[in-house]
């Protein structure tokens, strides 16, 4: 067997192989099946390399016009769906130089100079994921605006809070939309955070140590939209620090969306009744002819550990890597792509679904009535006649001991049996064990009175 293989085939390390690779070792170690969605920026950056070749006077400028002509002819190829990939060629990068070559003759052998693939995939998953994350956030925005729609629509609507589960406080509709907001607030911020630390360029560091030519590295940063040559080149070949901070934001908006879709499962289901999911984001059972099961919520509950799955991954992937780089990073891309995917494709139908909720207000209100969730403000009410606030809490356990007894909710008792708890009650006790009165006087910063949730809404709204 030679390691020689006709035409365009050719491997560019034939000169010190004899013995070709073997087939199964060609289907193990190919990426192309999956890294040739970084044709795109993998082009961007070998225009941007040829041009600073060029101005450094390594390459001609007629070289560096042919050059480019012929990696826009190949996008064209590539996007027309006429580009022939072969997996002999292992990958995106090696897959358009040779057809350069072959289009354009020696020009395209002398694109990779004071290049490496080592380089090149560093810088091409940066410009990648550098996009990605833009659609991303434009996409997470729509979403927000959605939740803050609704918030506004429903800033006066009643419902239960919950700690543990268990009845705890009136809050509003709205306000807990607007909880939802702030945690993908968090995350959109994350985002450019991550966006920030990972917009320095690769390119220039070559294999590992850099190069002998005498290259601008600034002026292919500017043109690639970097904001500088990244400072150290061991460091610019190996780590995919930048793609695990992605994926873990990436897991962190799952978690929210996951949460999200507890929440939206449990409102659905006939025993809370808070909700209706549209038919749209709902599927039925195949046997069950009453069923309508909020699937869009509960696969995206399920897709969150998949995300979180490939952030370990790459973890691990990285976990145990000497400098500089190693063919283990080759591994960062089809878990990167996938948490990409999904969390893009999570964030768009929930922004479908939201829009098209509905609301049962009275049934949350009804809920809101039960379990004595206005039992704090009693307590307060107590400690504002200067009841201190434990002796407060003590008297108001008795009250509803007695209500739960009784069946019925605390606003539902008379003045007289309110009284045989604490003489301090009087009449405007009723302003507070009302619902309305509850969520009204919680009329701070952060609070869930109604003007204080559309103070919050406008803010946010603002900010954007
Ligand atoms: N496909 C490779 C990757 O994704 C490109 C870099 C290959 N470099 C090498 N020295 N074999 O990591």
């Amino acid at each position: 067997m030679t390691a020689k293989k006709a035409g365009k085939e050719e491997k560019p390390w034939k000169g010190r192989f004899t013995v070709a690779t073997d087939q199964l070792v060609e289907e193990y170690t190919e990426s192309v099946s999956y890294d040739k969605r970084l044709y795109k920026v993998d082009i961007e950056g070998s225009k941007a390399h040829a041009s600073m070749l060029a101005k450094v006077g390594v390459l001609t400028d007629k070289e560096r016009s042919t050059i480019i002509e012929g990696l826009d002819q190949i996008l064209e190829e590539i996007e027309q769906g006429e580009f022939n990939w072969s997996s002999t060629l292992e990958d995106v990068h090696m897959n358009i130089e040779a057809r350069l070559t072959e289009n354009i003759g020696d020009a395209g052998k002398k694109l990779h100079t004071g290049r490496s693939r080592n380089d090149q995939v560093a810088t091409d998953i940066r410009l990648y994921l550098r996009q990605g994350i833009e659609s991303l956030s434009a996409e997470i925005k729509v979403l927000m605006m959605a939740l803050l729609d609704l918030a506004e629509k429903e800033t006066d609507t009643i419902m239960p809070g919950f700690t543990h589960l268990q009845v705890a406080q009136p809050v509003t509709f709205g306000h807990h939309m607007m909880a939802w907001v702030e945690m993908l607030r968090r995350d959109l911020d994350r985002l450019s955070d991550c966006r920030r630390r990972m917009n320095s360029m690769p390119l220039g560091a070559a294999a590992l140590a850099g190069t002998t030519f005498p290259i601008d590295r600034h002026y292919t940063a500017e043109l690639l939209g970097f904001d500088a040559p990244a400072e150290n080149s061991l460091d610019a070949v190996s780590d995919r620090d930048f793609a695990m901070e992605f994926m873990s934001t990436a897991s962190f908006i799952m978690i929210h969306l996951s949460r999200m879709s507890e929440e939206l499962v449990i409102w659905s289901s006939a025993q809370f009744g808070f909700i209706d999911i549209s038919d749209a984001y709902c599927t039925g059972s195949s046997i069950m002819p009453q069923k309508k099961n909020p699937d869009v919520a509960e696969l995206t509950r399920g897709k969150s550990g998949r995300v979180i799955g490939n952030l370990v991954a790459l973890l691990m992937i990285m976990k145990g890597q000497p400098l500089a780089y190693n063919r283990d990073n080759q591994e960062d891309k089809e878990p990167l792509f996938d948490s990409l995917d999904t969390v893009m494709a999570a964030v768009r139908v929930f922004a479908g679904m939201i829009p098209q909720l509905t609301v049962r207000s009275e049934i949350m209100y009804r809920a809101a009535k039960q379990g004595f969730s206005t039992a704090t403000d009693l307590a307060d009410y107590l400690v504002r006649k200067n009841i201190p606030f434990r002796d407060a809490h003590e008297i108001v356990g008795k009250a509803v001991q007695a209500a739960e007894q009784a069946g019925h909710d605390l606003s539902d008792m008379s003045l007289d049996e309110l009284r045989s708890f604490s003489d301090e009650i009087d009449n405007d006790v009723f302003d507070v064990l009302t619902l309305e009165g509850s969520i009204n006087t919680r009329d701070h910063i952060g609070g869930t009175a109604p003007n204080q949730v559309r103070a919050a809404i406008k803010r946010v709204r603002e900010a954007f």
